[in-house]
């Protein structure tokens, strides 16, 4: 058996996954997807671009659902590359072949766009206006989660039945509690109903059910009468990590309407959350940016010591350096602070800039720092310029058709011995897992954005542009490719945590 996860694994799920989970499982319904897979063992897999055609889908889009499908074991891969084909698991098709439990399934999924509404209903403590239609929000919350449950069907299909209701819900439940303060409050000291009913303005009804689902999650408890944190929660959203979670929650509630919206998407490509129009994405990313700050001194470890791992097998004294899409600038001031002589150029919007301009100087770095401000889909980066040039997290936000420009590009700009450093999430070569690189890659085909890649696949794009030698190199919560002309020395594995100078250890920028 495996074990149950902890508070800390399922708040990390709950805050990022979750709702892409019941996205995946709902759009895959809506969509005929469960149907049209033959059943595994009784019946020949079949190809990405059949289903597609049989669907009426986005080869591209079925892709993103079906390699989490097949990573959830709930379907069937065999073959690599092109000759991939698919199947549904046995024992998926065995409770979803059930009239009675698709019909729960069904039910289920007019519920998206009113739950969206859960701070509404909490603050009036009635049904909220949808659609023309009034939705007792409050009510389903307390049918999934407080009501006894009924007969039940089997443990595999309660648990597809949970993810695909419940797993939205509890995000969107958290989304709640830290839109409306509700989270700080419980955090600072346990409060009566009617306490924290003064407190926040909102109703009891609302109120009674957001704590009691939450105390279900295992987030707060009731003692004495009064409300608050769970001590296990308590300890986990100590000093700002509770900031950090209420930031996290409201990235993944940008998503929402386009999660409910999935199916529309994989079919037509239609984009309902397109990070390709300017005004979108301008709205989006400054909402992101505030995380990508917060978590500015947890991968300045990261870029630090993916800099000294290189620094190992090709020195960086003296080196000019190019960081492409640098947000923060954390992976640029990486390699500045690795040695004194290092140069770096930072490349990125002009308004990202002004924020790298603040970070280079509290790191002081500034007086090796030139700011480059450019659109990376169409810059022409120079001839043989650059010993190092890095593309962190950034590749991913680019469409898949536009890398091959981007690589050629770049290997240009690189000097003959030079290093391409691409910093982002690689899947197993089966394109099966990792599960969080999956969801990750999800989001990226919803929001007009780009793909993710295997490091073979990744090796064969960079050997059209000449950089023939290739690593693939773990990080702690990424990947790292090197990538270079033949004959150049690169590293095969990541330097050790303590070779990292400690008198540059990370410090908020
Ligand atoms: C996901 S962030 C990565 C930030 C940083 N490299 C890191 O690892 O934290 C992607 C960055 O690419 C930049 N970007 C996106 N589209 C761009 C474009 N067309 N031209 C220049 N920069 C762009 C964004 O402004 C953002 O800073």
């Amino acid at each position: 058996m495996t074990p149950s996860p902890s508070l800390a694994q399922s708040l990390h799920f709950w805050a990022r996954n979750a709702s892409n989970e019941s996205a995946l499982l709902q759009a895959s319904l809506r969509l005929g997807l469960f149907d049209a897979l033959p059943v595994d063992g009784a019946a020949e897999p079949v190809s990405l671009e059949s289903l597609a055609r049989t669907l009426g889908a986005s080869p591209r889009g079925l892709r993103s659902l079906l390699e989490l499908l097949v990573c959830m074991g709930l379907a069937v891969q065999e073959g690599q590359d092109a000759g991939r084909r698919f199947a549904l698991a046995r024992t998926t098709a065995g409770f979803l072949r059930d009239a009675a439990f698709t019909a729960r399934l069904q039910a289920e999924l007019p519920w998206w766009a009113p739950m969206g509404l859960l701070d509404e209903a909490v603050k009036r403590g009635e049904p909220v206006e949808h659609g023309g239609q009034r939705w007792d929000v409050l009510g389903h919350y307390r049918a999934l989660f407080l009501d006894a449950p009924g007969a039940g069907a089997s443990p595999e299909a309660e648990d597809f039945f949970d993810r695909f209701a419940r797993s939205a819900a509890r995000t969107q439940l958290l989304v709640t509690a830290g839109r409306l303060g509700l989270l700080e409050l419980l955090a600072t000291a346990p409060r009566t109903m009617p306490e924290l009913g003064a407190a926040t303005y909102l109703t009891t009804a609302g109120l009674r059910v957001v704590v009691e689902v939450l105390a279900r999650l295992g987030i707060t408890r009731e003692e004495g009468g009064a409300w608050g944190l769970s001590p296990e929660a308590r300890q986990l959203l100590e000093g700002k990590a509770l900031a950090y979670l209420v930031r996290s929650l409201s990235v993944s509630a940008q998503y929402w309407e386009a999660l409910g919206r999935l199916d529309e998407t994989v079919r037509h490509e239609h984009f309902v959350l397109d990070l390709k129009d300017p005004e979108v994405s301008r709205r989006f990313y400054a909402d992101n940016s505030n995380q990508i700050t917060a978590v500015f001194a947890s991968h300045f470890q990261l870029s630090r010591r993916a800099a000294t791992t290189l620094a190992q097998a090709r020195p960086l004294e003296g080196a000019a350096v190019l960081d492409i899409g640098t947000g923060s600038g954390v992976w640029g001031a990486a390699f500045a602070r690795a040695t004194p002589t290092t140069h770096v150029t930072y490349f990125d919007q002009a308004v990202v800039l002004e924020q790298v301009r603040r970070n280079t100087e509290s790191l002081k770095v500034a007086d090796r720092a030139r700011f480059w401000p450019g659109d990376l889909f169409t810059q022409d980066f120079g001839a043989a310029a650059f010993d190092v040039i890095i593309l962190p997290q950034v590749l991913n936000v680019l469409r898949p058709e536009a890398l091959p420009g981007i690589f050629s590009r770049v290997a240009r700009a690189l000097r003959p011995d030079g290093v391409l450093l691409i910093a982002e999430y690689v899947l197993d070569e089966r394109r099966d897992g990792p599960l969080d690189h999956l969801y990750f890659g999800l989001r990226r085909f919803m929001t007009n954005e780009g793909d993710l890649l295997s490091a073979s696949e990744y090796g064969r794009l960079l050997a059209d542009v000449g950089l023939t030698s290739t690593v693939c190199i773990p990080l702690p919560t990424q990947e790292m490719i090197l990538a270079s002309r033949p004959g150049v020395a690169l590293p095969t594995r990541l330097a050790p945590a303590d070779s990292v100078p400690r008198q540059e250890s990370a410090r908020r920028a």
